[in-house]
């Protein structure tokens, strides 16, 4: 007779993340402050606030993205499940792991599955997705990664045949040359003949792609402004969110959509916990995101000089949104 391991048997999560950073964060935050134009780093947008701003932006009617790539998923991971023959599943920036079962049921259906490794920041959420993801798989292991995708790839426990993905056009919010970096990280601790499937954006009209980053009923401006409260609170500053503009372009030139906050007046900000006094001048803007914009040879670029090949390119019936399937060279 076949036994069934219990739930809390099948779960491991290890922490990677030293507790606190703040030291380290805020001297981070001084110097961006500091650049020209001025910055501040893209990850202090999702608190508790901003992660449900963001929930809200992926079911706006400008917003494609999201439901593209969840549709352009389910079509497809059968055929990845097949391909791959993977038994692991390893999800950088899992977050809230909505997109995951349409891959999971994929491998279970191939007869295949495993361990789900979710790798994200936030400890919460990467409990709570191993204590559902095993209840809802009987059979299901899951190793979470509380840990940065920038610092802790290596420490993931080898195993395979596997499956990575990062999804959602995270990558896109990187520079060319830091999401080279980023994908040798994710590449190099994996074994020679692993797939890799990464989520991008394509490039497509100007209003379009404009459109999806100032909709119409303000969520992307209020998840914009937000995150000068998570600076407000992490370094004790007075940065007063609504006097500043939601500012969201296609750059052509860099393929990307630059987002930031352009402020309405001139106006000091004090930042006790940096002890220091900012002298923002009006129409000036604080950089707060790049989202990139691909074509196939610019994703088969970046694979190919971080240690991949192009197995396959998937991508929806408009060309919105692909998947890229990558197998480590070697
Ligand atoms: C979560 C980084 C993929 O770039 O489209 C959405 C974030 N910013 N609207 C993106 C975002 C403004 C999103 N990513």
């Amino acid at each position: 007779m076949a036994t069934t391991t219990p739930v809390s048997e099948r779960i491991r999560v290890e922490v990677q993340l030293e507790p606190s950073h703040r030291e380290a964060d805020l001297a981070e935050l001084r110097a961006t402050l500091m650049e020209s134009p001025r910055r501040i780093p893209s990850k202090y947008f999702y608190d508790q606030q901003g992660s449900a701003l963001f929930e809200q932006i992926t079911e706006l009617p400008e917003y494609y993205l999201a439901r593209t790539e969840r549709s352009l998923l389910e079509s497809i991971a059968d055929e990845v499940a097949a391909r791959t023959g993977a038994e692991e599943l390893v999800e950088l920036g899992a977050g809230a792991a909505t997109k995951t079962r349409i891959l999971l049921d994929a491998m279970s259906r191939q007869g295949n599955l495993r361990l789900y490794v979710p790798f994200d920041v936030s400890e919460s959420e990467v409990r709570r997705v191993a204590e559902e993801l095993t209840r809802e798989y009987d059979e299901l292991f899951v190793h979470g990664m509380v840990a940065d995708f920038t610092h802790h790839l290596d420490e993931i426990p080898p195993g395979d045949p596997r499956l990575v993905i990062l999804l959602g056009s995270t990558i896109g919010n990187y520079r060319p040359e830091e999401a080279v970096e980023l994908l040798q990280g994710v590449c190099d601790p994996m074994a020679a003949g692993d797939f890799f499937l990464l989520g991008v954006d394509l490039v497509k009209d100007v209003e379009r792609l404009e459109a999806a980053y100032n909709d119409s009923a303000g969520i992307t401006a209020e998840f914009n402004r937000n995150i000068l409260r998570v600076v407000n609170r992490l370094a004790e500053a007075d940065f007063r969110p609504e006097s500043y503009r939601h500012v969201a372009f296609f750059d052509r030139e860099n393929s990307w959509i630059e987002i930031s906050l352009a402020a309405e007046t001139d106006q000091p900000v004090r930042l006790e916990a940096l002890d220091l006094t900012l002298s923002i001048e009006a129409e000036e803007k604080i950089h707060t995101e790049i989202s990139s914009k691909y074509d196939r040879p610019m994703v088969e670029e970046m694979l190919v000089a971080s240690g991949f090949r192009l197995a396959e390119w998937y991508t929806d019936p408009d060309r919105l949104f692909a998947l890229a399937l990558a197998r480590k060279s070697g």
